[in-house]
């Protein structure tokens, strides 16, 4: 298959909540932190155009093949960069892309990941149990698997993939060790849990909690989550579309907090935190798609959207004012309206 054919595999999922809450203009700045099959990569080029630019980032050099191929014929000629997006803020500064109108976070993997691609992340398709998104990183889901304590596999069952039978599964996966791959997995898994469960498939969870210790999911997302804040210009937008609730838990506690002044314990009479807001939210309930867009593309099912925009904390306006009135500028000329209004816009954008 053709790298343009594999890219439009990947059905990109809520593409127009996810201009809308972005608010994509012509001549903006924007990151993809989650390339995949570049379908709202390509989505964001069509609107930001013309003047539009584009980072694209993803983990996997595959996505980052097939999306580039996918991307051609698009205007704008986007950066795209194989990187994980726990170093968003190094990559930034090294594109010197920063401050930026809108970052969007399309988490989980995409349909060319799950479509057997030999990578192990789909108990149906046989491959090795691998599941890295990056090829060179040295923990392999293998590795878990096959040399991870009882107790610690049932405890990361359990945590990463909200396993109610994680005990029984880490027993079997030990008595049956060597465990080679992902469909032999998918019948240990299938044996203990049986036909006890038939919504999902048994093995759905466990390989979920594999995924996200190999690739360290949940710790990555919040560190990029904290980076990303400080990238967006004035009212710059974040959006994330998650697909299970750990990663929701974790991206709508994000927002909630960055929307508050104060995060002191309920109870404290006068605060003591000094914590001042640094996002507005824009959509107080989470976004979900729509019963035609799941008809038409049933991985979308899951899918939750939350947006929030940038604001200025107080912290920071004093700092800008303070930058301007010690500037050279404003100490050789004083305090002359234009430059002064041309200034403070110019600080405010990069904030
Ligand atoms: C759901 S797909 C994105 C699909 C894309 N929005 C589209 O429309 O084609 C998620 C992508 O994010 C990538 N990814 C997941 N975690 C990542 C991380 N920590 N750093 C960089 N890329 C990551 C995966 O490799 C995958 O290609």
């Amino acid at each position: 298959m053709s790298q343009t054919m594999l890219a439009s595999a990947h059905i990109p999922v809520l593409v127009e909540e996810t201009i809308k809450a972005l608010d994509v203009e012509p001549g903006g700045r924007y990151i993809d932190c989650t390339l995949g099959g570049g379908g709202h990569t390509a989505a964001i080029l069509e609107r930001s155009s013309p003047g539009g630019q584009l980072l694209g980032i993803d983990a996997d050099p595959e996505a980052i093949k097939v999306a580039r191929a996918r991307l051609e014929a698009y205007s704008g000629e986007p950066l795209l960069v194989n990187e994980n997006f726990v170093n968003l803020q190094a990559i930034c500064y090294k594109c010197d892309f920063l401050p930026v109108h809108g970052i969007l976070f399309d988490l989980g993997l995409s349909s060319l990941q799950l479509n057997g691609n030999g990578r192990g992340f789909s108990f149906q398709h046989e491959a090795p149990l691998d599941m890295r998104l990056n090829p060179n990183q040295e923990l392999t889901a293998s590795d878990i698997v096959n040399t991870y304590s009882e107790t610690e596999l049932a405890h990361l069952i359990r945590t990463y993939g909200e396993e109610g039978y994680s005990r029984h599964i880490a027993r079997r996966i030990v008595q049956e060790r060597p465990i080679r791959t992902t469909l032999q997995l998918a019948r240990v898994i299938e044996r203990v849990i049986g036909s006890r469960r038939s919504r999902i498939h048994p093995a759905t969870k466990t390989f979920q909690a594999l995924r996200i210790v190999v690739n360290q999911e949940l710790e990555h997302l919040e560190s990029a989550l904290r980076q990303a804040v400080k990238l967006l210009g004035f009212e710059g937008r974040l959006v994330v579309i998650s697909y299970h609730s750990l990663e929701d838990r974790i991206v709508k506690q994000f927002m909630q907090r960055e929307s508050k002044d104060c995060i002191c314990p309920p109870g404290v009479p006068t605060c003591v935190c000094g914590h001042t807001a640094s996002l507005r939210l824009i959509n107080k309930r989470v976004i979900t798609p729509s019963l035609a867009e799941v008809q038409i593309n049933p991985r979308s099912r899951s899918a939750r959207l939350r947006a929030s925009e940038r604001i200025i904390t107080q912290d920071e306006h004093y700092q800008i004012v303070e930058r301007l009135c010690s500037s050279t500028e404003v100490k050789a000329n004083g305090w002359r309206r234009p430059t002064l209004l041309k200034k403070l816009r110019q600080a405010f954008l990069a904030v």
